[in-house]
């Protein structure tokens, strides 16, 4: 038994150009890709983790912040471009580490995809329920407390309403009411973050054109709430100028005493934050086996909706912090907070659906990545066969899909938000780092293999890759490190009990059909 048997590329790449009713259908074009991959990216990350890393990491230099996650993700962005072009398969990082650096590897990645896609849907899930409830709140819907947060999440009753402790905590510190002094209840069942995750589900069971098309007119929705803001609050500024500049000065708070606490190490925190927000470019790669055009099309998707992405992000972040002091953006909504300051009354309806939008499409995205990672690992049979299975006439991997579906509607519904986005983020980065090593590896090995698109300066990019994700990880709580440790084991235990006996793989190997 290899654990370090790696599969053949041609094999890989036989398969990948399979046709016919139990393959998946190649719809998607460039337009349709970079769309997907903004789809993904924009969400929780730039409409509430903004504020946070600006008020109490990084003040304006969250502008910094911004271009420094930026320059990690461009780097494993590459890596990601050269493998999707020249591996265009469903299952991404997973295949090409099954391509490069062995099964065991592979199952690792496979395992590890699973934080960044299953617990990214439902980290997002967890946050749109939040604008949701919100919403329906606005026109006098309320839903019991038991039904609107996960276990144990704590809810006060003020106003004749029950409300998230979370959400209305600045609201009672600046009218001075005690909390504690309220009526408490707590979660049991985040029954809208369900719902969503359900409604998604069906969607992208529906077809892969559909959640394209679907994703498109999100994606319209949450830029043109983007571009709206930057409109209303560049036009605010520049007849301001005096308030622009004072909320600017100083552009890099001088640190406090601590690391993180403004300065640059502050800078740096706040990147580690909002790294989240740029999370999702990736995902572009699982929908290569349903690209029109793989070869061209995959690094126009992955680096062009990184590079719209990272502008937006920049500017939204300049003019944020030119419109508000940074001291007051530690708020659930701060582009809402920073829209009213421009003097907009229906600003904060606006960004609430932008956030909304930005939310689902976020949620169409990492599963349809996460439906189609399982799809790859089903037909190694490194996961039982069903998961492979391809719908007849939507030609999509429906059992895959609804099992995901099943299963992060059950974690958002039950497991608090915090603890998901944490995982998402290290999930996220150890795929970059394992990416970007692969990258270069298979330069080596493999310098004759044709790359529609090449990596610049390798290994240059590969290593800056991998140190600015590893930066970042290490800048994760020892809690996060804890819980990544756990799930490798859990994954461990299933390969040795499992996938490494009915790996296609090994028994080729056995066979003798195939040497290591
Ligand atoms: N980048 C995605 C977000 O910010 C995960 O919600």
């Amino acid at each position: 038994m290899n654990l370090l048997a790696t599969k053949p590329l041609d094999t890989i790449l036989n398969e990948a150009h399979e046709t016919g009713e139990h393959s998946l259908k190649r719809v998607l074009g460039a337009t349709n890709l970079v769309s997907l991959g903004i789809g993904a990216i924009i969400g929780t990350g730039i409409f509430v983790l903004t504020g946070v890393a600006s008020a109490k990491y990084a003040g304006p230099a969250v502008v910094l912040s911004f271009i420094l996650a930026a320059v990690g993700c461009v780097f494993a962005g590459l890596c990601y471009a050269e493998f999707a072009s020249m591996i265009p398969v469903a299952g991404s990082a997973y295949t090409y580490g099954y391509a490069t650096l062995g099964e065991i590897f592979a199952w690792i990645i496979g395992w590890d995809l699973i934080l960044e896609y299953a617990f990214g849907a439902a980290t997002v899930a967890s946050g749109w329920s939040g604008y949701v409830i919100s919403l329906l709140g606005d026109f006098g819907i309320k839903l019991p407390p038991a039904l609107a947060g996960t276990p144990g999440s704590p809810f006060v009753y003020y106003n004749n309403h029950w409300e998230p402790l979370s959400r209305i905590a600045p609201a009672l510190k600046a009218a001075g009411v005690d909390a504690a002094a309220l009526p408490h209840a707590f979660g049991a069942f985040n029954l809208l973050a369900f719902i969503g995750i359900a409604i998604t589900t069906t969607i992208l069971v529906i077809g892969i054109k559909e959640s394209a098309n679907f994703n498109n007119f999100i994606v319209a929705v949450k830029v043109a709430v983007l571009i709206v803001f930057l409109a209303i609050g560049g036009m605010y500024l520049l007849h301001h100028t005096a308030q622009a500049s004072a909320n600017w000065h100083p552009f890099i708070p001088p640190n406090e005493g601590t690391f993180g606490a403004y300065g640059w190490s502050g800078i740096s925190r706040a990147a580690g934050v909002i790294f989240f927000a740029y999370i999702g470019f990736d995902a572009v790669s699982t929908a290569a086996q349903e690209a029109k055009n793989p070869e061209k099309d995959m690094p126009i998707g992955i680096l062009g909706s990184l590079v719209v992405c990272t502008v937006l992000y920049i500017l939204v972040a300049l003019v944020l912090t030119g419109l508000v002091s940074y001291r007051l953006l530690n708020v659930p909504d701060p582009i809402a907070v920073g829209i009213d300051a421009a003097g907009v009354r229906w600003g904060s309806l606006l960004v609430k659906i932008g956030a909304l939008a930005g939310l689902s499409s976020t949620m169409v995205v990492m599963l349809l990545g996460q439906s189609r990672v399982f799809y790859s690992m089903s037909k190694d049979r490194l996961l039982p066969p069903f998961f492979s299975r391809v719908h007849a006439r939507f030609r999509t991997p429906y059992v895959s899909s609804i099992t995901v579906g099943i299963f992060v509607g059950i974690f958002a519904a039950l497991i608090p938000i915090s603890i998901l986005g944490e995982l998402v983020s290290i999930g996220t980065l150890l795929a970059f780092v394992i990416v970007c090593a692969g990258v270069w590896v298979i330069r080596r090995r493999r310098p004759d293999l044709p790359r529609p698109f090449r990596t610049p300066w390798v290994p240059f990019v590969p290593i800056m890759g991998i140190l600015i994700s590893m930066l970042m990880m290490v800048s994760l709580p020892l809690n996060t490190w804890i819980r990544l440790f756990i799930w490798l084991v859990i994954g461990l235990v299933i390969y040795f009990l499992y996938s490494r006996r009915h790996s296609r793989v090994q028994q080729a190997l056995a066979a003798g059909r195939l040497e290591c």
